[in-house]
């Protein structure tokens, strides 16, 4: 998979390049390239933003700027890349939304500063054939102070589903939200089996792998109920 990257402060995504997905470039199942916006700027400055229309605080981001970068990173792409516009206003980001990224070849992250990108870049690219789609896309219901960090979140859960990314292939089908049943996940423990006075739950010392998995599920279960009920109302009813 390729991944472009577009910031006003590329430094702020040196973490793409630590643990598994530095592992991931070493081994060119995934490439990163991390660009710099004002490199497409033109005037003197090298200015990116300017005042809104219809007033309001803040700056917005040029569309004239960002078309230039965004053709110029399309010019040299092999497939029809995915545009993603991280946005508090967007789609919100979930696991189904990460496994589907997680099969295409060549992801694109626009990152926004101040009040945002100028609106007509995703409906111009949403409309351009030459990109396979555009997505703006949230990921919780705050606001962030830019798309980095966004785009950094997204780009971790995509890539940990590419096949040979991760050490254990089954910690992603156990993962929560990833289950059949969405739950979350309940506890985990390890060594040693009694901690500061904590002990570790009898059950999952027991080797009863039956007794386990159904202390695993009711405890999932307990979780969700306490943390996530918005997911048990969301499960579809059992059949009669
Ligand atoms: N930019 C600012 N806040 C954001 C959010 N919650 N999700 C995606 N991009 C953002």
């Amino acid at each position: 998979m390729k991944i472009d990257v577009i910031s006003l402060f590329p430094s702020y995504l040196d973490p793409l390049n630590l643990s598994l997905l530095g592992k991931a470039q070493e081994q060119g199942i995934v490439e990163i390239v991390i660009h710099d916006l004002r490199d497409w700027a033109t005037d003197q400055h090298r200015t990116v933003d300017d005042t809104p229309y219809g007033g309001g605080p803040g700056m917005v981001m040029s569309p004239v700027v960002w078309g230039e970068a965004l053709d110029s990173i399309r010019n040299q792409a092999m497939v029809d890349p995915v545009l993603i516009i991280p946005t508090p206003s967007g789609q919100p980001f979930d696991q189904v939304l990460a496994s589907s990224l997680a099969g295409e070849e060549h992801l694109v992250f626009a990152c926004g500063r101040y009040e945002g990108i100028d609106s007509r870049v995703g409906m111009h690219y949403s409309q351009d054939q030459r990109w396979s789609s555009v997505r703006e896309v949230s990921i919780g219901d705050y606001v962030l102070a830019g798309g980095e960090v966004a785009s950094m979140v997204m780009i971790e859960a995509i890539t940990r589903l590419i096949p040979g990314i991760l050490g254990n292939p089954e910690s992603v089908i156990d993962d929560s939200f990833s289950r059949l049943d969405s739950l979350v996940e309940g506890p985990v423990f390890t060594k040693p089996p009694t901690w500061r006075g904590l002990e570790v739950p009898e059950v999952l010392r027991s080797g009863n792998h039956g007794l386990v998995a159904q202390w695993r599920k009711d405890q999932a279960q307990a979780r969700t109920e306490t943390f996530r009920p918005d997911l048990l109302s969301d499960l579809p009813e059992p059949p009669h």
